[in-house]
C-alpha cells in the first residue's frame, strides 16, 4: 500500500501517543472510550502551538514528527523557530527511508508558515546532519559543590536583597529573563502558544527566589527544587539562575550555598559556561548531563537580515548554499550594506562564492564557527577574499540554550 504523509488530526491522537510512548518510554495511552464520540478528522490534535506530521501505511501511523512554534533570540533579534521533536519511526518500519519524506514535509510546512530557522535536540546527531542540521550548543547540567558557592566572597551586593517570588512577580521575572536572553544567541523567548502560562513556567518549583535592587527592581532570580533527603550527596536542582548584576549573582549563589548543611551539591543548567564560573575555582564543578542542540536555516534572506554591519560601512558580498537534501535553501544570496544598513536577498545567479553547506551555514550564522574554521572542516569552499567580512558580520555572543523540548 502507498504511504501517505499528512498532518495529524484529533482522530489520530491515540496512535500518535502510542508511537511516542513506544519510542521515548512512558505509559502507553489507554484505549479510547467506545462510548465517546469519534474525534473529528478535520480537527487538529489538541496541542496548542504544535503541528504533528505523520506517515500512514493504510490506517496505521508508522512515523511521526512534531514541530513546535517557538521564538528564539539570535543576534539581538527575535527569530521564528520550528522546534522539531518526537521524531519516531515504528520499530518494524525503520530503515525503509520513511524519515526523509516526513522530515521534508514537516520542515517545508514550517518554512511556509514563516519559520526562519529550525532546531532540535537529537538522540543521535547523525540522524539529522543529512538534513542540514548541525550541533551549535548544548544544555549542560553542571554539578557544583555547595562549599564552592560558600567560598564566593560576598563583596558589594549593591543593595540587593532576596525575597520569595509570588504570582504577582511573574511578569517581572519574564522581563528579567528576556533582558538576559536578548544578550545571548539561542535561548527561547518563553512566549507564544507553547508558553501560555508564564506562572507555571516560572513558579513550578519548590521556590523561586528574587534578587531585588534598592529601587525594588527584579535584577535576578533563581528557581530551585529542593528534592528529598539530606546529606553531602543530595543536590538542589536549579532550573534558572538569571542575574543581571554581579550583586544579584553573588546574593543568589550565597543563598544556594546556605543549603550546604542539608544538600551538599547544586545542579545548575547552563550551556557549559555561566558567569558564575568566574567566581568559583577550576575543578569545583563537573558536567553531569549534556543535551546537544542542532540548528539549520530555513529562510536564508530573513536569517542574514538579522546580522549587522559596522555603522557607516558599505559593501556587497555574495554567497551560495549547496547540498541541502531537503531542497529548501540551495541557491545564491547577496548581502548589501549601505551606510551600515544591511539588506539580504536571494539572487538569480547560478554560482557564487563562498559556498556553504547547510551545516556550515548553521555553524557560521549561529556564531558557533568562523568561515575559516568551516573551510578546515570541509563545510565551506570557494574564494576566501570576503572571509573577514563574513566573520565580522556575526558579532560574538554566548550561545546559551535552556529549554528542552
Ligand atoms: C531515529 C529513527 C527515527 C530513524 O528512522 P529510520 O527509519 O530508522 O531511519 P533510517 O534507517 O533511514 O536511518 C536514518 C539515518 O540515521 C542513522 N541513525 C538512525 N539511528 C541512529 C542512531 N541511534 N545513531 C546514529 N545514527 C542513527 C542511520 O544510520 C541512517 O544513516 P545512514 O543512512 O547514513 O546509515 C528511528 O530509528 C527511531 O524511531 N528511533 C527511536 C526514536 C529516536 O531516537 N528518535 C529521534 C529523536 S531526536
Amino acid at each position: 500500500m502507498a504511504l501517505v504523509v499528512r498532518p495529524l488530526t484529533a482522530a489520530d491522537r491515540h496512535q500518535s501517543l502510542r508511537l511516542g510512548a513506544e519510542a521515548f518510554g512512558g505509559r502507553p495511552p489507554t484505549l479510547p472510550d467506545p462510548d465517546e464520540p469519534d474525534p473529528d478528522e478535520t480537527e487538529p490534535p489538541p496541542l496548542v502551538g504544535t503541528a504533528i506530521t505523520g506517515t500512514f501505511d493504510g490506517d496505521e501511523l508508522v512515523a511521526k514528527a512534531a514541530v513546535h512554534d517557538l521564538t528564539s533570540f539570535f543576534h539581538g533579534q527575535l527569530v521564528a523557530t520550528a522546534g522539531i521533536a518526537s521524531v519516531t519511526v515504528a520499530l518494524e518500519h525503520r530503515g525503509r527511508g520513511l524519515l526523509t519524506p516526513m522530515m521534508h514535509s514537516a520542515v517545508t510546512a514550517a518554512a511556509e508558515q514563516g519559520a526562519v530557522i529550525s532546531t532540535l535536540f537529537p538522540t543521535a546527531p547523525r540522524i539529522y546532519r543529512r538534513y542540514g542540521y548541525e550541533l551549535i550548543s548544548t544544555i549542560t547540567t553542571m554539578q557544583i559543590e555547595a562549599a564552592a558557592l560558600h567560598s564566593i566572597p560576598s563583596g558589594d551586593e549593591g543593595g540587593v536583597s532576596l525575597r520569595r517570588a509570588t504570582p504577582a512577580d511573574v511578569e517581572a521575572m519574564l522581563g528579567c529573563y528576556l533582558l538576559w536572553a536578548h544578550a545571548q544567541n539561542g535561548p527561547l523567548t518563553r512566549t507564544g502558544p507553547r508558553f501560555a502560562d508564564p506562572a507555571e513556567d516560572f513558579l513550578d518549583s519548590t521556590g523561586t527566589t528574587l534578587a531585588v535592587d534598592a529601587e525594588g527592581t527584579v535584577v535576578g532570580y533563581c528557581s530551585w527544587d529542593r528534592g528529598t533527603g539530606y546529606g553531602a550527596h543530595v543536590a538542589i536542582e536549579v532550573y534558572d539562575l538569571i542575574a543581571l548584576t554581579p550583586g544579584a549573582r553573588t546574593a543568589l549563589a550565597g543563598a544556594l550555598a546556605g543549603f550546604g548543611s542539608v544538600a551538599g551539591r547544586v545542579q545548575l543548567r547552563s550551556s557549559g559556561f555561566d558567569e558564575l564560573d568566574l567566581l568559583i575555582g577550576a575543578g569545583e564543578q563537573k558536567v553531569i548531563k549534556d543535551q546537544p542542540y542542532m540548528l539549520r536555516l530555513l529562510d536564508v534572506p530573513a536569517a542574514l537580515s538579522l546580522l549587522s554591519a559596522p555603522p557607516g560601512s558599505s559593501y556587497v558580498v555574495d554567497l551560495e548554499v549547496a547540498g541541502d537534501e531537503l531542497g529548501l535553501i540551495n541557491g545564491c544570496y547577496r548581502i548589501s550594506v549601505t551606510d551600515g544598513e544591511l539588506h539580504a536577498v536571494r539572487t538569480r545567479r547560478r554560482t557564487a562564492t563562498p559556498v556553504f553547506t547547510p551545516r556550515g551555514l548553521a555553524l557560521w550564522w549561529s556564531g558557533r564557527s568562523t568561515l575559516r574554521n568551516l573551510r578546515m572542516a570541509g563545510l565551506a569552499t570557494g574564494g576566501t577574499d570576503a572571509d573577514p567580512i563574513f566573520d565580522a558580520l556575526v558579532a560574538p555572543r554566548p550561545l546559551q540554550i535552556r529549554d528542552y523540548f
